[in-house]
């Protein structure tokens, strides 16, 4: 895969300090490229964040953060700041509009002032397949209807990209990511299934699982989704094109409970709460033909060596997880 390339490029990652952004640094910085962050710390920690970052604190709505990061003549950005994700949105939808719409389209006219070499943008898969797609999703699928804010301003990021790709030849990708896992992602109120699990399995609580545990996901270790990004952000047959990044299994949320309890030693079991309102898709799984004929993509980690690697690193950062998380007991 085309992950080679980046030494002695400057790069930005916007976002740099969530829990893709962070593995993404590191992974820049081992291959020799120089690295700023732009995140305005709104979901993130700055014990999380790789040593030898330049960190610009500050927002990617704000035009002064804006002219800070670009000030430093990235010639590749990732664009993976947003108000993530669903429950948040659907909570506070005008914050999830404002970040992920506006706050794209700044950065989409930063890299286009900038001459930019190449923007890689962090859609989403629940983002832009809805209920009705077949499985497994395919790039050239997309869905109008949609189950919360945040779903639809990640096609609204894409659709973005595409006009500023087509009306000013900026070269643009989108990443679908689909359920991404691993070290690095703190658990909270808003954030993914496996760290909040991991979480309270570490604290003997039961699990709580809303729905049945049938529904399934496709779930992608980090280092797997950070490979993915790095070759769309070389490759030339990716740009103006949008790639499903995910494992292409599914799993199902009772069989991911139960690995959590089992690896954690948990003995608490699972609850079952009712589905969340907008949860409308039983099944998530994608197709990655695409990636792996494009990029030569190819996920690496079983989901249960992933397991394996969060837990371990739940263990060494447990202290600063356990200060910084607002999960409830
Ligand atoms: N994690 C997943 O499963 C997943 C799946 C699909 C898509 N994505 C997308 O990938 C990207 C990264 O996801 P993540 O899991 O690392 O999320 P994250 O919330 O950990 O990372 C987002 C980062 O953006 C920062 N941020 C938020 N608003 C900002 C603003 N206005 N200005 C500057 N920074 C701001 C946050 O502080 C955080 O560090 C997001 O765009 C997300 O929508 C993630």
């Amino acid at each position: 895969m085309a992950e080679s390339g980046y030494g002695g490029m400057r790069v930005l990652v916007t976002g740099g300090a969530g829990a893709i952004g962070v593995n993404l640094s590191a992974r820049l910085l081992e291959l020799g490229a120089s690295v700023v962050v732009l995140d305005d710390f709104s979901s993130a920690y700055e014990w999380n964040l790789p040593n030898g970052v330049e960190l610009v604190r500050g927002d990617v709505r704000d035009e002064s953060a804006l002219a800070e990061a670009f000030g430093k003549r990235p010639n590749r950005v990732f664009h993976l700041a947003a108000h993530f994700a669903n429950q948040n949105s659907v909570d506070h939808p005008e914050t999830s509009l404002d970040v992920n719409g506006m706050g794209t389209l700044r950065v989409l006219e930063r890299c286009r002032q900038a001459r930019v070499e190449r923007v890689v943008f962090a859609s989403s898969g629940c983002g832009v397949y809805g209920p009705e797609c077949p499985l497994p999703f395919r790039e050239e699928q997309v869905s109008l209807r949609l189950h919360t804010p945040y779903q639809l301003t990640k096609l609204l990021g894409e659709l973005l990209g595409n006009y500023f790709h087509v009306h000013y030849g900026l070269p643009f990708v989108s990443a679908r990511l689909f359920n991404v896992y691993g070290p690095g992602e703190v658990p909270g109120h808003y954030r993914n299934v496996i760290p909040n699990f991991f979480f309270r399995a570490i604290r003997g609580e039961a699990l709580p699982i809303t729905g049945t545990g049938e529904e399934t996901r496709d779930w992608t270790f980090v280092r797997d989704a950070v490979d993915a990004l790095l070759a769309m952000g070389t490759s030339e047959a990716a740009v103006g094109e949008a790639f499903n990044v995910a494992s292409g299994t599914e799993v199902r949320v009772i069989d991911m409970a139960e690995d959590v309890n089992r690896i954690t030693g948990n003995k608490a079991g699972i609850r079952h709460l009712p589905r969340r309102d907008w949860d409308a898709k039983t099944r998530l799984c994608a197709s990655i033909g695409k990636a792996r004929a494009l990029l030569g993509y190819e996920p690496r980690v079983p989901f249960r060596e992933g397991l394996e690697q969060v837990h371990a690193w739940f263990t060494g950062c447990w202290n600063s997880i356990r200060a910084s998380t607002d999960l409830e007991s």
